[in-house]
């Protein structure tokens, strides 16, 4: 090669390395968005997706201005996307539609969905607003309402700083993903409103959970099947459903959950604390579940695992089957219970719990004249001294 090539191959090496660190940022502002809260914003955001997606610089930011706010119709943000770092930087807000039958004749299961994309961070103070309240009422069959914040196999996902309210189901929902950080969140929605859930995870690996403010009408987070190693620290819930486990097994299903850790988190006024749920008949394991260092503030069933978990009102149909439920380790709870029955292991006749251990517990009454005690059925372990004593476990 003279010399003339070879300075032709450098520049051009030089250009692609130069455009593979810069960063691009696309505004939905550029791509016609008007953001004054009536006008339908989709398109501009699904323009400015195909912009940032596209783009095979280093890193692409996607932002979403401050003082305005978009209305959005049901969106994908569909990857893979060349960039192996997309920032969707959140400073405005994003409201759902108010009127549910465009909504209802196009159903999707999901308001903003984000499948595929790696390396995606979802960042700012922006809200979402799931302007759910026209849902409660019209639609009572949770299943025919939709999830407010989808992630579907997003590896290496991170989320922070955003305040959602008032989805018209769960809040944000996380399937499929490995490597998660979730932290500093505020997601309120009212105590009345049924199936609410802050964050729900399923199939999961390697997600962090730290410093949230969670209350809903229903579980703050609930670890669903195909979960591990998940860490949740930091969390004030309340009001809601506490955080759970579960439910696990529906229908015959089978389930695995492995590796959870829950520590330093608040129960304020919430109606289960801590808690496993296993429906009759499923199959599989729910273990090495660890929850310490827990505050509660007149909390109901403050510790609980529950394998008869059924339809509310139904009764259960006798099985003999059930998600075996082993290695649970509650350490450390002080505080107060609404219930009587502060701890409640009632697990099943044919399968049962087993290493289930108790640790520095101390619940004490949350009125005066209430006595706290426990409820403990097929439940194998130790109880350390707690108050009020767990009798089923062993010394
Ligand atoms: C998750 O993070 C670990 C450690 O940073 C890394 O080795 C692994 O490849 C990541 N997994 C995925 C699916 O990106
Ligand atoms: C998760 O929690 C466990 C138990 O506290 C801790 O040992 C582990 O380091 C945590 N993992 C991460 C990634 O923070
Ligand atoms: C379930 O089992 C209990 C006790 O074993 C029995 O009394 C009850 O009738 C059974 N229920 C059904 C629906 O089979
Ligand atoms: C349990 O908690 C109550 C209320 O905070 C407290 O008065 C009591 O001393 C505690 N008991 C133990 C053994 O720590």
């Amino acid at each position: 090669m003279d010399s003339n090539k070879i300075f032709q191959v450098v520049l051009v090496l030089l250009i692609l390395k130069w455009n593979s660190v810069r960063s691009l940022t696309v505004d939905v502002m550029d791509y016609g968005a008007v953001g004054d809260g009536v006008t339908d914003d989709s398109q501009a955001f699904e323009k400015t997706w195909e912009a940032a997606c596209g783009s095979s610089s280093g890193s692409a930011v996607f932002n979403v201005p401050k003082g305005k706010k978009f209305l959005l119709n049901p969106t994908k943000f569909q990857g893979p996307c060349k960039s192996p770092n997309l920032n969707f930087m959140m400073e405005g807000e994003i409201i759902a539609p108010n009127d549910i039958s465009y909504w209802r004749s196009h159903y999707v299961p999901t308001w903003l969905t984000f499948e595929q994309v790696n390396g995606l961070v979802v960042n700012g103070n922006g809200l979402f607003d799931g302007q759910g309240a026209v849902w409660w009422k019209l639609v009572p069959d949770p299943c025919q309402r939709p999830t407010a914040l989808g992630f579907s196999s997003c590896n290496n996902l991170e989320l922070s700083g955003l305040t959602h309210i008032n989805s018209p189901r769960n809040h944000i929902s996380i399937n499929l993903c490995t490597n998660v950080t979730v932290a500093s969140l505020h997601i309120t929605a009212p105590e009345t409103s049924h199936n609410t859930d802050g964050i729900d995870i399923a199939s999961s690996v390697n997600v962090q959970i730290h410093d949230c403010d969670i209350g809903t009408g229903d579980d703050c987070i609930a670890i669903n099947s195909g979960c591990k190693y998940i860490n949740i620290t930091g969390v004030n819930c309340g009001p809601g459903h506490g955080i759970s486990v579960g439910s696990l097994g529906m229908e015959g299903s089978v389930a695995e959950v492995e590796e959870i850790h829950v520590q330093h988190c608040t129960f304020s006024g919430t109606q289960n604390g801590a808690r496993i749920k296993t429906w009759p008949g499923g199959s599989g394991f729910a273990r090495n579940i660890v929850f310490q260092d827990i505050t509660l503030v007149d909390a109901f069933n403050p510790i609980f695992i529950d394998q008869y978990y059924c339809f509310p009102g139904q009764p259960c149909q006798n099985q003999t089957s059930a998600v075996k439920v082993s290695d649970i380790w509650f350490n450390g709870f002080r505080g107060t219970s609404m219930s009587e029955a502060a701890v409640n292991l009632d697990c099943s006749k044919t399968v049962g719990c087993t290493q289930i251990l108790l640790d520095h517990i101390n619940i004490t009454a949350g009125a005066q004249g209430m006595v706290v005690g426990s409820s403990c059925t097929n439940a194998y372990g130790r109880d350390s001294g707690s108050i009020p004593p767990v009798d089923c476990l062993l010394p």
